[in-house]
């Protein structure tokens, strides 16, 4: 075990709940933060409650994990078809939680990494957020709320690694997870293919074992390969 802190964030979610699974498991890290909204009251659209967090998290061991498993899809709008269906809350809703709120835990999180050693922030965000990979359309609102996020990682990286020259930030695509969020589009997924969670949380921290600075600002799938921008 190391004198080290890791901090999940979303860790009420099917992913992020596994991921926090799995750490423990590991024997890692001295203390692990598990925060979400419903279990610990840290709201994405509650800046307030990201800062309190940090600061709680800034008194303990020093992190050198931040990883950020939260977001949204659909919550009582399915994700759009087409055009016609694009609204501006269901955009502004999903840009608030999937890329505003990562962007603010950054904010708020990464004054704390070390400089001194490797330390990694890392976002879960899609496939789907990928502009060259978009073949199929839809879901207009996601899709551009992990385009956004993707950025402000990819920026991030580039402004960190001039004062942390061993730090690694990227996005995540953690497959197709059998979790609330995908659970209405889940239809036509080969079993094989239809992840469970601590299926895609062991993949997902493999892959980052093995990420390096030079990966910085990517984002790679659950199998390590690296999703075009
Ligand atoms: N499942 C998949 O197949 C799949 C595929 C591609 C990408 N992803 C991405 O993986 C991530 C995790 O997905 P999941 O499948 O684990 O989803 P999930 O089970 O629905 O969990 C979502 C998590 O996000 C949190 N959350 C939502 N709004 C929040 C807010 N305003 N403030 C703080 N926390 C908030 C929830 O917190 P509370 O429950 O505490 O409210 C929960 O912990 C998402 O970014 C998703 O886009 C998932």
């Amino acid at each position: 075990m190391t004198d080290e802190a890791a901090v999940v964030i979303g860790a009420t979610g099917g992913v992020g709940a596994a991921v926090v699974e799995r750490l423990r498991a590991s024997g890692r890290y001295a203390m692990i933060h598990a925060l979400s909204r419903s279990g610990t009251g840290l709201d994405l659209e509650d800046e307030a409650t990201i800062a309190a967090a940090a600061g709680t998290v800034a008194e303990g061991p020093v992190p050198t994990l931040v990883f950020v498993a939260t977001g949204v899809l659909h919550h009582g709008q399915s994700p759009e078809r087409t055009y016609r269906a694009l609204t501006a809350e269901h955009l502004m809703r999903d840009y608030r939680v999937n890329t505003v709120g990562p962007a603010l835990v950054a904010r708020h999180f990464l004054p704390l990494l070390p400089r001194d050693r490797r330390a990694v922030f890392v976002a879960l965000s899609a496939r789907v957020g990928s502009i060259g990979d978009n073949r199929l359309g839809g879901w207009h609102a996601y899709r551009a709320s992990k385009a956004a996020l993707n950025m402000i990682l990819t920026n991030l990286s580039i402004e960190l690694a001039r004062s942390h020259p061993q730090a690694v930030i990227a996005g995540l695509h953690p497959g197709t997870v059998d979790t609330g969020l995908s659970q209405p589009f889940q239809k036509g997924v080969s079993p094989e293919r239809l992840f469970t969670p601590d299926r895609s949380a062991q993949a997902l921290l493999a892959v980052l074992d093995g990420l390096t600075p030079a990966d910085s600002g990517g984002v790679f799938a659950w199998d390590g390969a690296r999703i075009p921008a």
